[in-house]
């Protein structure tokens, strides 16, 4: 049976996890869940934010569902996120866009999904100092890493039966770097026949989105413009507390909820599962269970558009509880 490594997280994060888990059960996934610690719970038992023990698990078995951790307030330590992306290669972001009842949005009809390279880019902090009043970042983007995020996205499209790829970057100006990019997406575009693909400078991609959201499918661009686009495209969709994320390597991926620990709300019953059992159903796209998926996705916006079933920050009666109740009642 598979092993999925389970990170409960802090704040909030057992509560959501506990919910999303007996979702899991009630589908029967042929899953073993092997907990782990991170963050401030990690810190108290064992010293560290992100125990040897942990990554070694993720290591081993690939796999592994996430809830928020707390950041410690003060320096020294690590971004618990950088680390993993960097131990385990994880070369591919993705978040998923998706209209949810029950969330006041301006536009109906958004159904996209960003996927962003997660490795090179000006993210890769290479700076220097030129002169007292001068600095530069230097923006690495390879062939490797354009070849294999371009392949992801389009992969992406065809298992998951999506139609359209947009490669999104501002060639026009930064001809080598971004030229790179547009080339290695425009080739394996080249191997897809069946997918329509196009490229939309970022500044114009920037506009569409919020005047026409509903006309993309699967968005792939670089790290620095996945970053702000998919925070974008939260917003289109009610915010960063009901997006899932992704980020996967070759060797491994990790599953998230785009929001925080939440310490304000943590143990009172308040938290709303959704991006968490989103980022669940997002796993289970992974591993190639898309009827589990589409049975926990059908169910979870089924009790999405019960006032009485969702949770107070989308206006509901809900608890963290009780909403987890409606989504099982509703799996049919
Ligand atoms: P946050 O996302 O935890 O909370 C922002 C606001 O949204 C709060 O009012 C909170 O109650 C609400 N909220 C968030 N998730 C919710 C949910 N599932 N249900 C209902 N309400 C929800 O962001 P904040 O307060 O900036 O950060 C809190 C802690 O989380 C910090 O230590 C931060 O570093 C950490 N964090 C961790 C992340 C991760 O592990 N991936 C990502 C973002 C923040
Ligand atoms: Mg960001």
């Amino acid at each position: 049976m598979r092993k999925i490594v389970i990170l409960p997280g802090d704040g909030i994060g057992p509560e959501i996890m506990e919910q999303t888990l007996r979702i899991l059960k009630a589908v029967e996934c042929p899953f073993e869940y092997i907990e782990k610690d991170a963050g401030m719970t990690a810190l108290e038992k064992h010293g560290s934010l992100l125990p040897e023990d942990t990554l070694q698990a993720i290591g081993e078995f690939g796999i592994a569902l996430k809830g928020p951790i707390t950041t410690p307030v003060g320096g020294g330590f690590k971004s618990i996120n950088v680390t993993l992306r960097q131990t385990f290669d994880l070369y591919s972001n993705v978040r998923p866009v998706i209209n949810l009842p029950g969330v006041q949005t301006r536009f109906d009809n958004i159904d996209m999904v960003i996927v962003r390279e997660n490795t090179e880019d000006l993210y890769a902090g290479i700076e220097h100092q030129v002169d007292a009043d001068t600095a530069e970042s230097i923006k690495r983007i390879t062939r490797k890493g354009s070849t294999r995020i371009s392949r992801y996205a389009f992969e992406y499209a065809r298992k998951n039966g999506r139609k359209k790829v947009a490669a999104v970057h501002k060639a026009n100006i930064m001809k080598l770097s971004d030229g790179l990019f547009l080339r290695c997406c425009q080739e394996v575009a080249k191997e897809y026949p069946e997918i329509e693909f196009r490229d939309v400078i970022v500044d114009n991609c920037c506009m569409q989105l919020v005047v026409k959201p509903e006309q993309f499918d699967v968005i792939v661009t670089g790290n620095l413009y996945g970053d702000i686009l998919s925070d974008l495209c939260a917003g289109l969709v009610g915010g960063l507390g009901v997006v899932p994320g992704a980020n996967i390597g070759e060797r491994a991926a990790i599953f998230e909820p785009v929001h925080g620990s939440a310490p304000d709300i943590a143990g009172q019953g308040k938290a709303n599962p959704t991006a968490l059992i989103q980022s669940a159903v997002l796993m289970l796209r992974h591993l190639g269970e898309n009827e589990r998926a589409d049975r926990i996705m059908k169910a979870l916006l089924g009790a999405l558009s019960d006032i009485n079933a969702r949770t107070g920050d989308l206006g509901g009666k809900g608890t963290t509880r009780s909403f987890g109740d409606a989504i099982i009642a509703r799996l049919g």
